[in-house]
């Protein structure tokens, strides 16, 4: 009896669901990017004495990178939106020409996961989000 109200229903909260999953939510430094640094990064890039003086800590980060020349070659660290234009890039994916490749490690250097690469990648191209 009722069975065409609940098709309506479920084929409205369908779309909604559909609606909602595919809008595209931009890529956050805060929420996505951070932890990977605050991770495999503030050993040496933290509040006390950081490499470069560049702390990665929470909350620091971005701020301390976006549009912020490098200390080592002439370009930004961070520039929104150009991944092959930030310092950044150049050092996680070890394509930079001054110092080693990011993260460092004792002994030599490491590459982060290709998963963790792209997702950096998209957030420098999606604009350097908070
Ligand atoms: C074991 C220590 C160590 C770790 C871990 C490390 N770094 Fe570094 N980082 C350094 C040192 C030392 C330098 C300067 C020499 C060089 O570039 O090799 C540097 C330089 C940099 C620079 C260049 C700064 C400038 O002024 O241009 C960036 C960017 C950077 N690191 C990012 C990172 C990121 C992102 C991570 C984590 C994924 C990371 N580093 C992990 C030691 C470390």
């Amino acid at each position: 009896m009722r069975r065409p109200e609940l098709l309506v229903v479920g084929v409205v909260l369908g779309v909604a669901l559909a609606l909602a999953l595919g809008a595209e939510q931009p890529l956050s430094y805060a929420r996505d990017v951070e932890p990977i640094f605050i991770k495999e990064c503030v050993e040496c890039h933290g509040v006390e004495n950081p490499k470069k003086g560049l702390d990665l800590s929470a909350g620091t980060g971005l701020k301390a990178m976006l549009d912020v020349k490098s200390t080592m070659v002439d370009m930004p660290m961070l520039k929104a939106g150009d991944p092959p234009g930030s310092f950044l890039w150049l050092k996680v994916t070890h394509t930079a020409t001054q110092g080693k490749g990011m993260p460092r490690t004792l002994f030599g250097v490491r590459k982060l996961p290709k998963e963790q690469l792209d997702l950096i990648q998209q957030w420098i191209i999606q604009g350097a989000k908070p």
